[in-house]
């Protein structure tokens, strides 16, 4: 399966990326600081991105074809 997440570098999102991982996903994981992501895998790709911007080309190339997880701290509707 493909996946596309929001929060992989927090407490709970780390854990979900490494399970996705392990279980063979590929896995898109957006930050909105790449620089300070640690994890390299051969399915795992990391591209920049703030979910409070929706005219971000994430959102435009990835996000209608895949499934997404989201796991943030901040509420959608601030
Ligand atoms: N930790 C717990 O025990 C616990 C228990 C129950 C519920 N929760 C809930 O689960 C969620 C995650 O908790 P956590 O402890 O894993 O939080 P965390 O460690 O603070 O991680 C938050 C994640 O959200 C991402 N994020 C925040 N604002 C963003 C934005 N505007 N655009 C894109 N990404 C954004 C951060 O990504 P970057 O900084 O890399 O962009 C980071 O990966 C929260 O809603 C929390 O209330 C947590």
């Amino acid at each position: 399966m493909k996946l596309v997440m929001f929060g992989p570098t927090g407490m709970i999102g780390s854990r979900i990326l490494n399970e996705a991982l392990s279980r063979g996903h590929s896995l898109t994981a957006i930050t909105r600081d790449p620089s300070r992501f640690s994890v390299e895998h051969e399915k795992l790709a990391v591209v920049a991105g703030n979910v409070f911007d929706p005219a971000n080309a994430v959102f435009q190339t990835l996000l209608p074809t895949m499934i997404q997880l989201g796991i943030l701290t901040e509420k959608v509707d601030k």
